[in-house]
């Protein structure tokens, strides 16, 4: 049951003092959606969770002062990369007093999608890096572990499962100390090739050396967490991320991007026969939004983050000509792959439920939107 409950500091009966802005809570005695943090005294727990900020932005606060000012340090792995950034930039948007610190080092990133970032950069590989040594005594609010090989092509098994395993575990290994809580880039590849609603709670078949590594993320984060229950790691499973900033990932980048290039210079788009695929198509901006929200989970565990709207390639060739003013028809061409995922979907449940989190952007509006910022440039 949802019930409307002020922000403030809870007691150790559960009561809530202090505060005036509303706040969503899950269940009555305990509210499911704040996160403990630490003891204010002896009396009070002093929590963290969401509140109206302004308009229709929701921001994570700590409740002993319900102020979004709060979160003073932040780190972002992969903060040069397309989701990294835009993540990065809503950051310093919304916590202008806040130091924040980019780790990455450019192997897909570009400097470009970071314009007008003021913050710290450090430009080194995560796997590698002593982050004790490096941060020494900063303590950080909350890292975004975002870093990670994106090129599934890249099929060396030993760099993939390196880079991306030992990165993250050094980013444990050092966030353990003072418990800093972890949101960490997962990925809809982990349920490899299934065609139905894909649920958090299923067993993952990666299909590739990409999806294993990420499996072993959230093998990593579950074994850190049983041993830290009051720790919180948070893997966001992206799905199909699409919107600004990807244009340096290339063949890499998202299919509607690969189309809407074809389609601007007046080109037939190209997709595999029947243009029937489906996939669940997710604005950065959502992905961003939840990802931030993810800060305060109510347990460590892994949710879902796609529009939950499965989409074929003819809806999204469908939308660009409705967005462009054209008419282009899809050339079909034949599928080399023998293996060619052709659905996937993400249930959006159990972040609506935890995280308070619907996406904005169904992908037709999403794609529109992606447009009209594509044509400013
Ligand atoms: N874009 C998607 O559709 C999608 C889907 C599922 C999961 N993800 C995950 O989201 C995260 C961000 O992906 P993206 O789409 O922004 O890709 P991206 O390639 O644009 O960003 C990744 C960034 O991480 C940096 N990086 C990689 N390995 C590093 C290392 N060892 N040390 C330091 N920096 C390193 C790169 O230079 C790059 O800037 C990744 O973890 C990716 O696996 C993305």
């Amino acid at each position: 049951m949802n019930q409307r409950r002020k922000w403030g500091v809870l007691d150790s009966r559960g009561g809530l003092h202090r505060g005036a802005g509303p706040i969503l809570l899950e269940g009555t005695a305990t509210p499911m959606c704040c996160s403990p943090l630490g003891y204010a005294g002896s009396d009070y727990l002093i929590v963290k969770f969401w509140h109206r900020f302004s308009g229709s932005n929701w921001l994570w606060s700590n409740g002993c002062c319900g102020n979004s000012k709060s979160m003073k340090n932040i780190l972002v792995t992969g903060g040069a990369g397309f989701i990294g950034s835009n993540l990065v930039m809503t950051l310093q948007e919304r916590f202008p007093e806040a130091r924040i610190v980019v780790v990455d080092d450019f192997r897909s990133g570009d400097f470009e999608n970071l314009q007008g970032y003021r913050g710290d950069f450090v430009a080194t590989d995560v796997s590698r890096l002593d982050f004790e040594q490096q941060f020494r005594d900063l303590t950080f609010d909350a890292i975004f572990h975002e870093a990670s090989i994106t090129d599934t092509t890249i099929h060396d098994q030993q760099l993939q499962v390196h880079d991306n395993v030992e990165g993250f575990r050094r980013v444990l290994e050092f966030a353990v100390t003072h418990q800093t809580p972890v949101v960490y880039a997962s990925s809809a590849a982990t349920y490899g090739t299934k065609q139905t609603l894909m649920e958090e709670g299923m067993v993952p078949a990666p299909a590739n050396i990409y999806a294993f590594s990420k499996v072993q993320l959230d093998n990593l984060a579950r074994v850190y967490a049983r041993q830290n229950l009051a720790w919180r790691i948070v893997g966001v499973r992206y799905f199909n991320v699409y919107g600004m900033n990807e244009a340096h990932k290339l063949k890499a980048a998202s299919m509607i991007y690969q189309l809407y290039r074809q389609m601007v210079v007046g080109k037939r788009p190209r997709v595999f026969v029947g243009g029937e695929q489906k996939r669940d198509f997710v604005s950065v901006k959502d992905v961003v939004e939840m990802t931030i929200r993810a800060v305060g989970a109510p347990a460590s565990r892994v949710y879902n983050c796609g529009s939950g709207v499965p989409f074929s390639f003819n809806d999204v060739i469908a939308s660009l000509n409705g967005a462009l003013g054209t008419n282009l028809e899809p050339e079909y061409i034949e599928n080399p792959y023998s293996f060619y995922q052709p659905h996937t979907e993400a249930d959006m449940s159990l972040a609506k439920q935890d995280l308070g989190f619907t996406p904005q952007f169904r992908p037709d509006a999403g794609i529109a939107d992606y447009v009209q910022s594509l044509q400013k440039l």
